[in-house]
């Protein structure tokens, strides 16, 4: 069975005071609401991940990284690696987030290149794609799709993909307040799979967790994660709001 995954994305959000607050808020309003099936968790910016790890110790919140360099270490100003990240007690990281690939250059080779440091490094990814609107209304969407998993995450040997979350994000949802319908997102959730099954075969398929965002907000969120391939939520405006965020998670 495949676990049910609710993650906030909180993006360049939230200084020291506000992190703190909104974890606590986090923590009261999820307690004792997660069964075993379901992981919750939250990407705060870098600076605060220590502070995030910390006061989320003993609860059922998980901490991830937004992003993490290629290279070991080295003379790479402002970046982080993923020593850095595991030293604080870190083991998931999101990669290939659409603002990622659309402000910082982050193209699909670079991220076969940090998805593979970061596994090397046991840290579990959160492997964001998804097509722009463009693609959408020419109805190239699933060939996007299929190129970014198959030069971002098909060079992985098939053991290494049980450490791969997929969030298929389209870009022209994110942020937006426009939701792809339910039926849009199962249908490409569905292609996801078989893709990934064409390549690494039925039982790998069955077990990857394919998270959707893109304006996911409690009135929407019952109803994306119904559907069968849909495991749960990549989440970033709902879950800067304590209130949303757990609205969200309780309805998974
Ligand atoms: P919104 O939920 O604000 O549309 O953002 C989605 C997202 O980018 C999560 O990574």
């Amino acid at each position: 069975m495949r676990k049910k995954i609710v993650a906030g994305n909180w993006k360049m959000n939230n200084n020291l005071d506000e992190t703190k607050t909104l974890i606590k808020q986090i923590k009261k309003g999820v307690k004792k609401q997660i069964g075993d099936d379901t992981r919750v968790i939250i990407a705060p910016s870098f600076v605060n991940l220590n502070t995030a790890i910390k006061r989320t110790k003993k609860s059922e919140i998980e901490v991830a990284a937004q992003n993490m360099h290629q290279s070991k270490n080295g003379a790479y100003t402002g970046e982080v690696s993923a020593d850095m990240l595991t030293s604080l007690g870190l083991n998931l990281v999101i990669l290939g987030h659409s603002e990622r690939r659309e402000y910082f250059g982050e193209t699909n080779e670079l991220l076969a290149e940090k998805v593979t440091t970061a596994l090397e490094n046991n840290l579990e990814t959160i492997f964001c794609f998804g097509e722009v609107l463009e693609d959408r209304k020419s109805e190239n969407h699933f060939k996007v799709v299929d190129n970014q998993l198959k030069e971002g995450l098909f060079h992985l040997k098939k053991r290494d993909f049980s450490k791969i979350i997929l969030a298929y994000e389209p870009v022209w949802a994110i942020g937006t307040g426009e939701t792809a319908s339910p039926e849009q997102v199962q249908e490409m959730h569905a292609f996801i799979r078989t893709t990934i099954a064409n390549d690494y075969g039925g039982e790998v398929a069955e077990k990857i967790s394919i998270l959707y965002g893109g304006s996911v907000k409690p009135a929407n969120a019952k109803e994306i994660f119904s559907k069968p391939d849909v495991d749960g939520g990549l989440i970033g405006g709902a879950a800067l709001k304590a209130d949303d965020f757990v609205a969200i998670i309780k309805s998974i």
